[in-house]
């Protein structure tokens, strides 16, 4: 994976479902422009038109026999047409994209989750992405269980993976655990069982942390 830092600020967030990430990231976007920044607010899966098409496809508990394969290159082809027609571009830009969720999903999900080879799936997105990695991950930790129960309190419609059990939901929090312990100075652990103002502040304090870092080496 690409280890030069991208001229913008690339930021994902992750989490299991009920983590959070959906109500964090406008506040968060909202706090960068206070700043000054320009910022690009985006997803995964989705981002472009032709990834939102393809997130319905993903999305519609009516797909049952959607089989494995299928599922991880189709969120790989939504990731390579956002890389091309978002991410990349804005970068370049010098701006900061702000991106719910990126290829820590895929390796959670479909790696943890449902069990395919992490070293397939991380050529896959090697191919996908062309190597394009976050400089910043922010991981929302929760513990299935509360999770999903705030899920369905939300009112949230669940989608096809919700509706998998909670040992696959339980598989990919432990995967997420692995993936923030292997790249630590990539990845940030927030405790996403707190209120959401705690959250809010924990995450406003990384970004503030980050951006005085890349300030002084910029200088
Ligand atoms: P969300 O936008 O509500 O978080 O839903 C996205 C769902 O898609 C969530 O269940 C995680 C799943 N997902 C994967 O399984 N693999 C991926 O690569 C991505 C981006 C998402």
């Amino acid at each position: 994976m690409e280890r030069k830092r991208n001229r913008g600020l690339f930021i994902t967030l992750e989490g299991p479902e009920g983590s959070g990430k959906s109500t964090q990231i406008p506040a968060l976007a909202a706090w960068l422009v206070a700043q000054g920044l320009e910022v690009v607010r985006t997803r995964e899966p989705g981002g472009t038109r032709i990834g939102e098409e393809i997130r319905t496809l993903l999305h519609d508990p009516a797909n049952v026999e959607l089989a494995p394969l299928t599922e991880i290159l189709l969120y790989s082809a939504s990731r390579a047409q956002h890389v091309a027609e978002v991410i990349r571009p804005a970068l370049e830009a010098g701006q900061i994209v702000l991106c719910d969720r990126y290829f820590d999903s895929t390796y959670a999900y479909q790696g943890y989750g449902r069990g395919l080879d992490l070293p397939v799936l991380r050529e896959i997105t090697q191919f996908a992405t062309g190597g394009l990695t976050p400089d910043l991950t922010c991981y929302l930790d929760i513990k299935p269980e509360l999770g999903l129960r705030r899920r369905k309190q939300g009112g949230e419609e669940m989608n096809r993976l919700d509706r998998e059990t909670l040992d696959f939901h339980r598989r990919v929090r432990a995967g997420y655990v692995e993936l923030a312990a292997e790249e630590p100075e990539r990845w940030v652990t927030v405790d996403a069982a707190q209120s959401i103002e705690q959250v809010r502040l924990e995450l406003r304090a990384i970004l503030e942390r980050r951006l005085l870092t890349l300030h002084a080496c910029d200088n």
